[in-house]
């Protein structure tokens, strides 16, 4: 069972407990996959997205898992909401409190954000990314499509190249496929690495050829021109010619290696459309596999509320 009535990310949730979500998100594959998507798990339960920043995966994601399982489902359009009249976060957060929901979903510019406002509402917070700073249930749906191909985490190699710096992608990564045992080798130009990466256990390789040499899983990241200041690389074609992934440079992976995406791609900016669509890349099972992580956590918060509310 999950330790917590929030999930917020990577770094303080045990192995155990990402064990426990990917085995639930593996029985919700079975539930999705069999056609028929409707269930009573959540039933009497409700859902609201809190989203500060533009979605697509995660946001539609957490609500079709809340539909599919039953629960009550809204969703808060912030740029309509009372946000814009100057309502704290706080404030809004104990006015969804007072409407008795059980989970919110958030995704904040502001690290940090989702842990505040878990710590002033009765309804279990699920951060859907927040700044730089995590972004668990992206991790765990890269995660789970990791252990759907090599049923194991030990003794593999994943290449995570891209925009790190800015990415809460690759810190919630970095946290869980550590704690299973992954090795986890990052490349990027100097100005995209997070200094003292090292220390939380990556591998910062010389070039793209060491870090995707016999690799298991290839994880490209987004450049996320909306947390820069500019100046990090010279331009969109020699980030994509010096620091992309196009198929020459694939074939110093494993051939058979997973080819991962969180989305959304700048198509032939980090990977070029060939490895988006070739035959190695698993971005739109990852899509799937969001879906299923997401019932597996509602699910198991549920429990948790069930058992310790
Ligand atoms: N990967 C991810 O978080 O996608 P969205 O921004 O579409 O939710």
């Amino acid at each position: 069972m999950l330790k917590n009535k929030d999930l917020l990310g990577l770094k303080n949730l045990s192995a155990e407990e990402i064990c426990e979500i990917l085995d639930g998100a593996a029985q919700a594959k079975e539930f999705l996959l069999s056609g028929y998507k409707k269930s009573e798990t959540l039933a009497g339960k409700a859902l609201v997205t809190l989203f500060y920043e533009n979605s697509t995966r995660t946001r539609t994601s957490f609500e079709l898992a809340g539909k599919y399982l039953g629960a009550s489902e809204v969703n808060i359009s912030v740029a309509t909401s009372s946000v814009q009249k100057g309502e704290t976060l706080i404030d809004t957060g104990k006015t969804l409190d007072a409407m008795k929901i059980d989970f919110v979903v958030i995704r904040h510019p502001m690290a940090g954000a989702p842990k505040l406002l878990a710590e002033n509402v009765e309804a279990s917070v699920i951060n859907g990314g927040d700044g730089m700073h995590e972004h668990p249930t992206q991790a765990l749906l890269d995660m789970f499509t990791i252990r759907e191909k090599y049923g194991k985490f030990k003794g593999l190699k994943v290449a995570v190249l891209g925009d790190i710096k800015h990415s809460r992608v690759a810190m919630s990564n970095l946290y869980g496929l550590k704690k299973l045992g992954a090795e986890v080798y990052m490349y990027a130009p100097a100005t995209m690495i997070p200094k003292d990466i090292e220390k939380l256990g990556a591998i910062v390789a010389e070039s793209r050829e060491e870090a995707l040499d016999g690799a298991d899983a290839v994880m490209g990241l987004r450049i996320q021109l909306e947390r820069q200041n500019g100046g990090l690389f010279p331009s969109l074609s020699e980030y994509s010619k010096f620091y992309g992934v196009n198929e020459a440079l694939l074939k110093y992976a494993k051939k058979d290696a997973l080819v991962l995406h969180p989305g959304p791609v700048n198509r032939g900016v980090e990977l070029t459309p060939g490895v988006i669509d070739g035959e190695k890349s698993k971005i739109l099972e990852q899509v799937t596999n969001g879906l299923c992580v997401r019932m597996s956590i509602l699910g198991l918060l549920a429990e948790y509320r069930e058992k310790n509310l």
